[in-house]
């Protein structure tokens, strides 16, 4: 996954990276550093070949094969939090703030006017769910829920997000 590589190199993806970092020295759970990252791009491709919908998705968005729908979905997965420091910051939301910095970013990286509006549009839609939300939005959303173990957290009685997720103990399998 060539542009993967270089997203994961690019320097203006790396030093939002290091603002999340900066700004989250407490809580000391939920971080959103690269680990979350890579743990949601995973998930998000896996609940896609889990229902064999690869074929479906690179015939649905238009895109030019597996591979280039399988580095649509870990750059989704990849950015989704990238403005999460804006929100300590400023207040901003993050997710339509971050579908602005991707939009930005995903060009430098060679992904094509129309890959990156699909990825834009899901980067936006993990935090702005709605009933006609998109392929990538609804899975890049579920990733973001399944990569907590929440069962296992010691905040989890406090935690505002932790009614509203999707949390079995198949969480456990991704
Ligand atoms: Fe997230």
């Amino acid at each position: 996954m060539r542009r993967i590589e270089l997203l994961l190199n690019d320097p203006i993806f790396n030093k939002h990276m290091q603002r999340n970092a900066e700004l989250e020295i407490e809580p000391q759970f939920c971080r959103h550093d690269i680990h979350h990252h890579i743990d949601v791009a995973r998930i998000a491709y896996i609940l896609v070949l889990e229902h064999n919908d690869l074929n479906y998705f690179v015939k649905e968005a238009d895109l030019t094969g597996r591979l280039a729908a399988k580095e649509v979905i870990y750059a989704a997965g990849l950015l989704h939090d990238i403005a999460k420091w804006k929100e300590y910051e400023a207040g901003a939301e993050h997710a339509a703030i971050g579908a602005r910095i991707a939009r930005e970013i995903l060009p430098r990286v060679f992904f094509n006017p129309h890959e990156v509006d699909i990825i834009c549009q899901a980067v936006y839609e993990h935090r702005n769910i709605s009933r006609d939300m998109s392929f990538l939005g609804e899975r890049i959303h579920r990733a973001d829920n399944l990569s907590r173990v929440c069962i296992k957290c010691e905040h989890r009685m406090a935690c505002p997000k932790v009614k509203n997720k999707e949390i079995t103990i198949t969480a456990f399998e991704y």
